[in-house]
């Protein structure tokens, strides 16, 4: 393992739209990729230069063991860094791999622009799974307007609109290739490019960084086979398209055919489009389809009959051509996200057939780290919990939790700081206890199994996000969950941290409380977020020597943190 130290500030800049702001790390949006291995020790010093507004950065996905107050949430794992100072956040990988992200955690800045990939490489990842080369696309929707601006708009806007969140002015990978300028088929940044090489297979690691839309995702004439999901090493699919949901990642696999047609143009558009349910096209200023460029670098025995053979700069591809790589294309399977299972000891038959048919490109012992949910729930700890998006007296779209609806706290409080202020902890321990209010707040015991049903009353799909843990997805369906009706899958369920909850309709997850802090659970949209669709659950520390939580627990939180609260 290795350290791997970031310094990073936090700032401000110009945007592309006139009046438009962008809030970047060392001056960038989408901000530096971390990239690092399993078990590394990673500090990022975090300096906020912004005017007024504290900040802090989340590490989406990392479990953060033992460093629950390093989560970066606002209000909740630690109070946001004041304009001008300084946080270091210092921890070490547990033995999470895969593709995630960070962004910002504190109000909208999320939204406006504060986020970044980050990859936590495996070392086997190479003997496992074959490819030879690997891209990182960060895919995002784009606002013009700076979100606090639009957040007030929202949630005070008509009754009469139907769909009352801010649709997006652009969408863009790896901050290019924008709908926007893309009207005749080109911009000023021009698109990102992903090099290949023919008869070889690239790993693409996608994210979506994106607020609000769900973005499906394709490549001309390729087969995307999915291997990796939120971290979780996954039985791998063929599909044609895939869909991300906001703070999603996926691994795909695209393999360059090796006998290109010398008709066709060698670079294939990579396409993102936002998936309309959740607003009307017409609502758009912009394609609502954003575009890479999959390149071949053709070898030196090449012929090519034309300049745009070449790849020369400026050169875009064509329309499809051909169909290179893609002869079974119709038969590929309609993507579904509740259908994908962890490539775990389990499931070693289904396991076996997927990799029969990818021809042993996958070593299964190599990839066999999942382990299966426990049976039950321990007694009484099936929490329901209820997401719906309502006008309230006031005339406000707020988004519930249950009766209950989010709301930042002020400036010097955080979840798991008041607790130690509350019990006396001081620079000490924390020991969880309810605050603000136990609305907000679901606390349990450790290492408990406990199962969370989620109602999704509202008609649209959401992402939940559970930070801290990777719960197992039991079973989703429609209406409401019904246990003598409801299909639960405790064989081969899929562990990730940010799963949809369909429109109007259930879903049931599990963990075990074995990582304690305050840990968020939210619809991964930014606006039913700050609408208030969080509620907390809170972890306490391992019991020492059988005593209880009140006589000594493990976890002390560095004076760094609590000093964020008196600044
Ligand atoms: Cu991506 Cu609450 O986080």
């Amino acid at each position: 393992p290795q350290i791997r130290i970031y310094r990073w500030t936090v700032s401000e800049i110009p945007g592309p739209a006139p009046n438009s702001t962008r809030m970047v790390v060392n001056g960038r949006s989408p901000g530096p990729l971390i990239q690092v291995s399993v078990h590394d020790r990673i500090l990022v010093y975090v300096t906020n230069g912004l005017a007024n507004e504290g900040t802090s950065i989340h590490w989406h996905g990392l479990p953060q063991p033992d460093t629950p107050f390093y989560d970066g949430t606002g209000g909740i794992s630690q109070c946001p860094i004041p304009p001008g100072a300084t946080l270091l956040y210092n921890f070490t990988l547990g033995g999470w791999t895969g593709t995630t992200w960070w962004h910002g955690h504190t109000g909208m800045q999320h939204t406006d622009g504060l986020y970044g990939p980050l990859v936590v490489h495996a070392p086997d990842e190479h003997t496992s799974i074959k490819y030879e080369s690997e891209e990182v696309i960060t895919l995002s929707d784009v606002y013009g307007t700076p979100a606090n601006t639009l957040l007030n708009t929202y949630l005070t806007s008509n009754p009469v609109e139907t769909v009352p969140e801010p649709v997006p002015d652009s969408l863009l990978l790896n901050g290019r290739g924008g709908g926007a300028q893309d009207r005749d088929g080109g911009n000023a940044d021009g698109y990102f490019e992903v090099m290949t090489k023919p008869g070889t297979s690239t790993r693409l690691r996608l994210i979506n960084a994106g607020s609000f839309a769900p973005l499906r995702l394709s490549i001309d004439n390729h087969v995307l086979t999915i291997i990796e999901v939120d971290g979780t090493p996954v039985v791998p699919v063929r599909v044609r398209d895939l869909v991300l949901q906001p703070a999603q990642r996926y691994s795909v696999l695209v393999t360059a055919t090796p006998d290109l047609p010398t008709h066709v143009t060698p670079a294939f558009w990579i396409r993102a489009r936002m998936i309309d349910e959740k607003f009307a096209y017409e609502n758009l200023k912009m394609e609502p389809e954003a575009r890479a460029v999959l390149r071949y670098t053709l070898p030196d025995d090449y012929t090519p009959t034309s300049a745009s053979e070449l790849g020369l700069p400026g050169s875009v591809p064509g329309p499809p051509a051909g169909d290179a790589g893609a002869r079974d294309w119709d038969s590929l399977p309609h993507f579904d996200e509740w259908t994908l299972r962890p490539l775990s000891a389990e499931n070693d038959d289904e396991d076996a057939n997927a990799l029969r048919k990818l021809e042993d490109e996958i070593d299964i012992e190599a990839a066999k780290r999942r382990e299966r949910p426990p049976m039950h729930a321990d007694a009484d700890l099936t929490i329901p919990f209820t997401f719906s998006i309502q006008r309230t007296h006031d005339q406000n779209w707020r988004s519930f939790i249950n009766e209950t609806s989010w709301e930042i706290p002020p400036p010097g409080e955080a979840s798991l700081v008041s607790d130690l202020a509350r019990v006396g902890g001081g620079e000490g321990n924390f020991s969880v206890k309810v605050w603000p209010g136990d609305q907000v707040i679901a606390a349990l015991e450790y290492n408990r199994t406990v199962d969370f049903v989620i109602t999704n009353l509202d008609d649209g799909d959401h992402p939940f996000h559970l930070h801290g843990y990777a719960p197992w997805l039991l079973g989703v369906g429609r209406g409401r969950y019904k246990p003598a009706t409801g299909h639960l899958d405790l064989t081969s369920p899929m562990r990730r941290d940010t799963f949809t909850v369909p429109r109007r309709g259930w879903a049931v997850v599990r963990i075990v409380t074995d990582n304690p802090g305050y840990w968020a659970f939210h619809c991964h949209i930014a606006w039913h977020m700050m609408g208030g669709g969080l509620f907390q659950i809170a972890v306490p520390p391992a019991p020492i020597n059988g005593n209880s939580i009140s006589s000594g627990s493990t976890t002390s939180v560095p004076a760094a943190i609590l000093e964020q609260c008196r600044m």
